[in-house]
């Protein structure tokens, strides 16, 4: 009897750390064997002369989420997982949203249902806090946090999400007592707010002034305040989707001061830019609609700048999928309505790994390790998931991405397996794609058509991060 159940021979192996040539042999969704002659398994793979990473872990997607303005999200469990699984990735990390007046469990509970039976790739659960009442500060987030519910998210901005200066405070104080992740989308509510009224007023109403609206300063003031508050508790936090020079510099200035403030980016501010949501008054500009919005090409480079020296621990998909055609998505409340009441939100979980293996790795901006790194192991390890995920190593799941270089892999909407009707990178392309996605040992993605039974995908439960655990080097709080 073959000793495996699979085996990839010959991988050009890569992690965080190494790259090595190897077979990787797998037995019951796991890999149990790493050498160069192992034994036969009941099936070989050949991955002679390509490289093999671990499979994405996409810790900022958006899927089947409700969103209060009778707006629906494209992708549900299925087509989000599956999309996802066809770009490489083999983990994903949703958001159960907390509605106001509702409790932390209603939420949960909710998305656990919508997920039911569906996922084809493995998922856990961030949750959003939009209402940090006493019973759920007190009691229901620890109790969720010792389940397995070990990051959230929480808005500076958005009237139906956004938390006071105060209930950011209180938040924080939890995940500083136990132990968990804050992610923080910080962007000055009030400045998006007046700004807006001043462009409508001024009949400047296209999606193009959904830029205007958000300045770098608004990104960069919230920063500011939320690693301010992230101090005084004495709290690690990772601000998301980082869109520019202002924010990465505040990122870098707490980061060269000792404070644990993580950074997370997107592929939208690496290939679009404020010109994407156009350079007149047609509505096309509502695909790229996204917040914060791109920016231009210099802050472009900041952001590679910062892939490669550091800065950045993660770089996500925010897959947030709205069609740009028919009433659910961006046309919403219309159409050729004012950019303030355009969904935001742009997808790309299917393309994410693509865009950095080949315009990252492949044109020598960043080594292959830190591609490793940012789309895969530091997820696992921020959000309390390594090393089961994350790694190619003994233990870990069998996630893993052959990958297809050299030829020319072009980005069309028409092959991806998504259910938005565009992609903001359509006609871009691309030196590498993945050949093959296996997700604990099973192919998902077989170069050709996502493979794999429907709900195959397990919940993951997280543990308490090792990045989300205090400084404890003073105590600004005398107690
Ligand atoms: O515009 C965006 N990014 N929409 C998704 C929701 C969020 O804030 O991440
Ligand atoms: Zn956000
Ligand atoms: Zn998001």
């Amino acid at each position: 009897m073959p000793a495996f159940d699979t085996v990839v021979r010959n991988a050009r192996v890569v992690t965080a750390a190494d790259t090595f040539t190897s077979d990787i042999g797998i037995r019951d969704g796991r890999i149990v064997a790493l050498g160069l002659t192992l034994d036969a398994g009941v099936r070989e793979i050949d991955a002679a002369g390509r490289h093999v990473t671990p499979g994405g872990v996409d810790s900022h997607v958006h899927f089947d989420q409700p969103t209060g303005d009778g707006s629906i999200m494209a992708d549900d469990f299925l087509s989000g997982t599956t999309s996802a699984a066809c770009g490489g990735t083999t983990t994903v990390i949703p958001f159960a949203c907390q509605q106001r007046g509702h409790t932390l469990r209603e939420a949960i509970d909710d998305y656990h249902r919508r997920a039911g039976g569906k996922p084809l790739i493995d998922y856990a659960f961030h949750l959003i806090i939009t209402d940090p009442t006493p019973q759920v500060l007190k009691e229901e987030l620890p109790t969720l946090i010792a389940e397995g519910y070990t990051s959230f998210k929480i808005y500076m901005t958005y009237d139906a999400l956004k938390l006071s200066d105060r209930e950011m405070l209180d938040t924080l104080s939890v995940a500083r007592n136990e132990g968990a992740m804050v992610m923080v989308h910080a962007e000055n509510a009030d400045c998006i707010a007046w700004l807006t009224e001043r462009l409508l007023e001024a009949g400047h109403t296209a999606p193009r002034y959904h830029a205007t609206s958000r300045p770098m300063l608004v990104e960069r003031e919230a920063t500011h305040r939320a690693i301010a508050f992230a101090e005084l508790i004495d709290v690690p936090i990772l601000i998301v989707h980082v869109s520019g020079r202002e924010a990465v510099e505040q990122i870098r200035w707490a980061q060269s001061h000792g404070l644990k403030v993580y950074g997370e980016t997107c592929p939208q501010y690496l290939f679009l830019t404020a010109d994407s949501l156009g350079c007149d008054d047609s509505f096309e500009g509502a695909k790229c609609i996204c917040s914060p919005p791109p920016r231009d090409k210099a802050n472009q480079q900041v952001i590679w700048d910062g892939l490669e020296n550091g800065t950045f621990e993660v770089f996500s998909s925010d897959h947030a999928p709205f069609r740009y055609d028919g009433p659910d998505g961006k046309r919403v409340h219309g159409d050729n309505v004012s950019f303030d009441k355009i969904s935001n939100g742009i997808p790309g979980v299917e393309t994410r790994m693509a865009l950095l293996w080949s315009e990252g790795v492949r044109t020598g901006r960043i080594t292959a390790q830190s591609f490793v790194a940012l789309t895969s192991t530091n997820a696992a390890k921020l959000y309390g998931l390594y090393p089961r995920k994350g790694s190619i190593a003994i233990g870990a799941d069998a996630d893993l991405v052959i990958w297809n270089e050299g030829g020319e892999y072009p980005v069309e909407n028409t092959r991806l397996h998504h259910n938005v009707d565009y992609t903001p990178y359509e006609g871009m392309r691309l030196t590498a794609w993945p050949a093959i996605t296996l997700s604990r040992g099973d192919i998902v993605w077989d170069g050709d058509r996502p493979c794999g039974e429907t709900g195959r995908g397990k919940f993951l439960r997280c543990i308490p991060p090792d990045p989300a655990r205090p400084r404890r080097r003073k105590a600004i709080l005398p107690l």
